[in-house]
């Protein structure tokens, strides 16, 4: 099965270690072997139709350059879209950084990729909380998958959960922590680190979206509400219909104070008959009351009550998993190996 991979930062980098890592077992477990065939930065691309050595592409980033500067394959200047028009693959992985306003440059490289009637994996939130009723048209229209389950939760697998559990039932309301940088934040400061030292941890350690005000003024708990509106509960809603609060505002004393009280605060998103996002002081006993970068979300079904899920919402290697399990159900469905 051939892939592109469009971004190759935390990852897409992420993502080839488990590829080079797992390679043996892949092809052992699930007779599955990927050929990476193409990968795309912002300065270019680096093509082998047989395959590219994922090592050198790896070191390559590693030492701070594009991978178009390879002698041998390296295509300065080729865009994503220039990549997905001249390569031929089964499957193109879309990880570029989230773009809010306009969901570029991932919504042009998701739409061309169905278009070409290639299966997409991506985590990239902007073109899925902008458009995500068009996307899963348009794949349809072309017979092929978009899979995104790494867009809500990293790796935890929130989407499958929440589809699996509404089967027979109906989810009627959501709430959570959908967003692992303020939580790591959060729980920093209850550890008394000021915001902006804890804000710095948290980038050193590339939970933190390239543009960081997307995680802390809320934007990206928004765009998993969104997906998630759509996705499982049938909501049509867009960005705009969020109601938004980020946690810039909250000082170390609001966070001590509400310890004091046995209380912690979290940045909690709300499904009801609105989409909220804002800072929730919650009792320390709450199943969703988790610590450093764990996601936790409540699902209130109409049969079941109250189900919830926790697992590590942020982090290349966590996210990266989410993309392997969309690949190999891809596979797994395919003929192509
Ligand atoms: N990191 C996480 O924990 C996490 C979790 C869930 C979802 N996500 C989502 O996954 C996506 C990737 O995240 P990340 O942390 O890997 O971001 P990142 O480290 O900032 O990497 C982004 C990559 O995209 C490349 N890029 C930027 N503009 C491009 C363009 N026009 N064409 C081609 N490539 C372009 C960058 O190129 P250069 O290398 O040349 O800069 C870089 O390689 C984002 O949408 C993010 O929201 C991330």
């Amino acid at each position: 099965m051939k892939l592109i991979l469009i971004g190759y930062g935390t990852v897409g980098q992420s993502f080839t270690r488990i590829v080079l890592t797992k390679q043996k077992e892949l092809v052992e477990k699930y007779g599955f072997s990927p050929k990476i065939v193409a990968i795309v930065d912002s300065k270019g691309a680096i093509i082998n139709p047989e395959g590219l050595n994922l090592k050198k592409a790896l070191k390559i980033k590693e030492e701070g350059k594009s991978v178009a500067v390879d002698r041998a394959y390296g295509h300065l200047n080729m865009s994503g879209l220039e990549a997905i028009e001249n390569v031929e693959a089964d499957i193109m992985i879309e990880v570029t950084p989230t773009n809010v306003k306009t969901g570029e440059p991932g919504l042009s490289h998701i739409t061309a990729a169905l278009k070409k009637k290639m299966h997409v994996i991506t985590t990239n939130k902007g073109p899925l909380a902008l458009a995500l009723p068009t996307l899963l048209e348009l794949a349809t229209q072309n017979n092929v998958y978009l899979k995104f389950s790494g867009a809500v939760g990293a790796g935890l697998p929130v989407l499958d959960f929440a589809k699996k559990i509404s089967l027979g039932d109906r989810i009627v309301a959501i709430r959570g922590i959908l967003n692992g940088t303020t939580n790591f934040i959060l729980t920093r400061m209850e550890e008394g680190i000021p915001f902006k030292n804890a804000l710095e941890e948290a980038q050193k350690r590339g939970y933190a979206e390239a543009d960081p005000s997307l995680d802390i003024d809320g934007i990206d708990t928004a765009c998993k509400l969104v997906i998630m509106a759509n996705w499982i509960m049938d909501k049509e809603t867009t960005l705009r219909d969020v109601r938004v609060e980020g946690i810039r505002n909250i000082a170390l004393e609001d966070v001590r104070d509400a310890m004091k009280r046995g209380f912690s605060v979290k940045l909690l998103g709300f499904i009801n008959e609105d989409l909220v996002v804002k800072p929730t002081e919650i009792p320390k006993q709450d199943p969703l009351c988790v610590k450093g970068i764990l996601n936790a979300i409540t699902f209130k079904l109409e049969l079941a009550g109250e189900e919830t899920i926790i697992g590590r919402g942020a982090g290349g290697k966590e996210t990266a998993t989410a993309i392997l399990r969309d690949l190999l159900e891809i596979a797994q469905t395919s003929v192509i190996m």
